[in-house]
Order: C-alpha cells, then sequence, then structure tokens
C-alpha cells in the first residue's frame, strides 16, 4: 500500500510540481462544479496534488464531488480534505471515514483537539487505510498570531509545541504559513524531514513566490492566484517555477 507520503513525493516528481492546487470556488453555485472541472482539466499535468474546502463541500457533499475525486483518482493526484477537523474522537472518526471511502487521501486536522478521544484513533485508523494526516502548526492569515502565536508556561510558543506534536504523533505533513521562513526553517529542525511541510499564503494571502514565500516548505498550497487568473495554466507555470527547497 502507497503512503500519503510517497503518492505526494512521486506525483511531484512526476509532474515537476510543488503546487498544491486548492479548487477553491465563490460566487454563483451552479457553476462552481464546472469551474472547478475547467481548472482542474487544464492544470491536472503541472499540479502535485488538489485540495477541496468548504467552498465546494458544503454545498456539493462528497457524492456531489465524485466528478472531481475520480477526475483526481484517474490522474494519481492524492486529494486533501481542508476541513481542519477539530471534535472530538468518534466525530473526527466518522469524518474521515468517510473522507476516505469516497477517495481523499488526506485530510487537515487542528492538533489543539489533542491525542486522547481526539485524534489518536483517528491517525492510527488513517494510517491503516494508506490516508494520510496533516495537522495545522502555523495559519497563514494575519490573525494567526493571535493563537499560532501565543506563549505557553515558559516561553515555548503554541506552534513550537504544534509542531512536536505533529513530529511526537507520527504526522505526514504539517501547514506552515508561506510568509515566514523562520517559522517554516523551525518547524522543520522539530519536525524533520519525514514530515512534510505544506505552505499557504501565496498570492491572494500576500505572499510572493519571487521574494521567496513558501521556501524551506515541500509543497505550497494556492488557491485563488490560479483559479481566479484569466489563464490558470499561466498563473500555474511561474509558481512551478520557483526554487522551494535547496
Ligand atoms: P488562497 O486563495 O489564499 O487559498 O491561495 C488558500 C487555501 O488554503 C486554505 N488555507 C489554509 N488552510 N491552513 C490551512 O489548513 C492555513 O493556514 C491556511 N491558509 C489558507 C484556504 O482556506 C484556501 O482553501
Amino acid at each position: 500500500m502507497t503512503s500519503f507520503k510517497e503518492a505526494m513525493l512521486s506525483s511531484a516528481a512526476t509532474r515537476k510540481s510543488r503546487v498544491v492546487l486548492a479548487l477553491d470556488f465563490s460566487g454563483q453555485y451552479e457553476q462552481r462544479l464546472d469551474r472547478a472541472g475547467r481548472v482542474l482539466e487544464a492544470t491536472k499535468h503541472d499540479i502535485a496534488a488538489v485540495k477541496v474546502n468548504h467552498h465546494l463541500l458544503l454545498p456539493f457533499g462528497l457524492r456531489g464531488l465524485e466528478g472531481i475525486i475520480q477526475a483526481c483518482s484517474q490522474e494519481g493526484l492524492p486529494l486533501i480534505a481542508d476541513l481542519k477537523i477539530n471534535d472530538i474522537e468518534s466525530t473526527n472518526l466518522n469524518t474521515v471515514e468517510s473522507l476516505l471511502d469516497f477517495g481523499f487521501s488526506a485530510v487537515i486536522a487542528n492538533p489543539f483537539v489533542g491525542l486522547e478521544e481526539g485524534l489518536g484513533k483517528v491517525i492510527e485508523m488513517t494510517h491503516a487505510r494508506g490516508g494520510g494526516i496533516i495537522l495545522l502548526v502555523y495559519m497563514s492569515h494575519k490573525g494567526a498570531g493571535e493563537g499560532y502565536g501565543l506563549r505557553l508556561e515558559g516561553g515555548h510558543p503554541v506552534y513550537v509545541a504544534f509542531a512536536e506534536r505533529a513530529k511526537e504523533w507520527g504526522a505526514d505533513g504539517v501547514i506552515v504559513s508561506a510568509k515566514s521562513a523562520e517559522k517554516i526553517a523551525e518547524t522543520r529542525k522539530i519536525v524533520g524531514d519525514g514530515c512534510l511541510i505544506f505552505s499557504p499564503g501565496i498570492g491572494a494571502q500576500g505572499g510572493d513566490v519571487k521574494a521567496k514565500a513558501g521556501s524551506g516548505a515541500d509543497f505550497i498550497i494556492v488557491g485563488r492566484s490560479i483559479t481566479e487568473a484569466a489563464d490558470p495554466r499561466k498563473a500555474l507555470s511561474e509558481l512551478n517555477a520557483s526554487k522551494l527547497r535547496s
């Protein structure tokens, strides 16, 4: 059974891309699936993976996304659900089972909920089924410091504790804002090379790959700069030209 990490690295090598396409669409509901299908069709040979968020999951649900899921599976593109799961164990298990049953490869979760009766069994079950768990370490929006940057007793910031949890819990990946090369480097020191670093925050959220946003990460997560571009392939090719790791 191929692990999620292996699938990510193999997909990235095959398609020569470190971009995870965030397939997010706002506006008229009737048009969202068609728009998503068109952008996926135009970019599928030049991205490493696809990430789906509430923009599609809420209005259409897992059954409604079967076309997108099938298209990713046919292409061998890992598919990540960005639900930032953060509930009690029984609910988390139910959520992740549904995602895996319908063909998702990995899910993003919030380490804040803890291991015992939180994410412990979810991680075990997901790994037993060949899926991946990606934990939030430091988010990309401006207010991220208000939570992830809080200092614990002894001066240790929350995001450092989350990176340590990711390592201890055997997470397959972590999310660290592309806008902070220092936090990416700090996280790398803690999680090592065995845990993939995914960095959102490029383009619409201000991070500029030309100014090295996302450097040190394994993958960048990009949505609107591609999905809302007049020419998504062209927008993607500039992102693919950026070198993330030396
Ligand atoms: P844009 O359009 O800003 O979209 O390129 C980024 C996508 O990624 C999500 N996002 C995050 N997801 N941790 C996450 O798990 C983060 O720190 C983070 N920042 C952005 C965002 O919701 C959108 O789907």
